[in-house]
């Protein structure tokens, strides 16, 4: 019979990418300490079965599942109001999903599907969620990028990579805004009471790389990641330590390694390069410029 620790209770906390790898263990992990969870997935099917198997592991039934394709931009204004429909507060936001994608990919908005599921996706939904957020606070924001980041480079007039696309360079580039967008996104938060964080989970033996590929790269990537990956609940652990430590309480505008703040890329320092990008990025989803 598991036993619940209370340490998070009454704290609402949402995770998208919830159904599988480091987001899953992240929503198990919140679970079992007696947080309410707000799992994010993007297939019925399999949420509702990570949804009971979290509940049976964590013994807490305060798990909630929302459905959302967070690669339309549709979608994710559905699952905003879907969320605010439900609560009226919350107190953790995770934006854990993300994916790598070997070809170049449009979505139904016509967009490069990585820059628009790693940093668009994140951005819009963290936008659409901030009022609740703000009156939630103290809350946390927490954006699960990539040491990937490092080797990333922004080019504000390809950001779609119509010209040159690699899909290391595509990941790579969606990382590096992901941490920009934080360090935007922290100033725009100055006096709030919200605190907005990045990290890099580690080399994690997850299902990454493995969506849209073919079988044998799917098996190359297999074996590199459960040769040489940590399990999905180590990766977990930095995610979970800054959604609930008492000793981030405050932190803000870091970003993590093993639970460590760490220099980020000089780049990504950048304040010029991360206004610029949070505008690029209000035009993209057809955010107004208040923010
Ligand atoms: N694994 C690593 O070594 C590593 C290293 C650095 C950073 N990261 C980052 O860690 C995060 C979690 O990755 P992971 O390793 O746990 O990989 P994973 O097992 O592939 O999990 C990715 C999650 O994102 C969801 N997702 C992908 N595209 C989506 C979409 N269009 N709409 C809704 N949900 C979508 C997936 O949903 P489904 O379950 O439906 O597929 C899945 O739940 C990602 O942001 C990744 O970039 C991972």
């Amino acid at each position: 019979m598991p036993t619940m620790n209370t340490s998070m209770q009454g704290k609402i906390c949402l995770v998208t990418g919830a159904t599988s790898g480091i987001g899953k263990a992240t929503a198990l992990g919140l679970a079992q300490m007696g947080a309410t969870v707000v799992m994010v997935g993007r297939d019925r099917e399999k949420g509702e079965a990570v949804q009971r198997e979290i509940k049976t592991k964590s013994g807490n039934e305060a798990v909630d599942l929302l459905l959302a394709d967070l690669s339309s931009q549709e979608s994710i204004r559905q699952l905003a109001e879907d969320f605010l429909q439900r609560y009226t507060k919350l107190h953790v936001l995770i934006n854990n999903a993300g994916l790598i994608s070997l070809r170049r990919r449009e979505t139904v908005d016509g967009l490069e599907v990585t820059f628009a599921v790693n940093l668009l996706a994140p951005f819009l939904l963290t936008n659409l969620l901030l009022d609740v957020i703000k009156a939630s606070a103290p809350s946390r924001i927490i954006n699960v990028s990539s040491a990937s980041h490092e080797a990333g480079y922004i080019n504000m007039d390809d950001l779609q990579l119509e010209r040159h696309y690699r899909y290391l360079r595509a990941y790579g580039q969606s990382k590096l805004a992901l941490v920009l967008f934080t360090y935007e996104l922290v100033r725009r938060l100055q006096g709030t009471g919200v605190t907005a964080n990045c990290l890099h989970p580690g080399f994690v033996a997850s299902n990454f790389g493995q969506n849209g590929t073919g079988p044998i790269s799917r098996a190359v990537v297999n074996l590199i990641f459960s040769s040489f990956g940590i399990s999905p609940e180590e990766g977990a652990k930095t995610s979970i330590f800054l959604a609930t430590s008492p000793e981030v309480e405050g932190v803000t505008g870091k970003y993590f390694v093993k639970s460590i703040p760490k220099r980020s890329a000089p780049i990504t320092y950048d304040e010029t390069l991360q206004g610029k990008l949070w505008e690029e990025s209000a035009r993209l989803v057809k955010l107004p410029m208040k923010v």
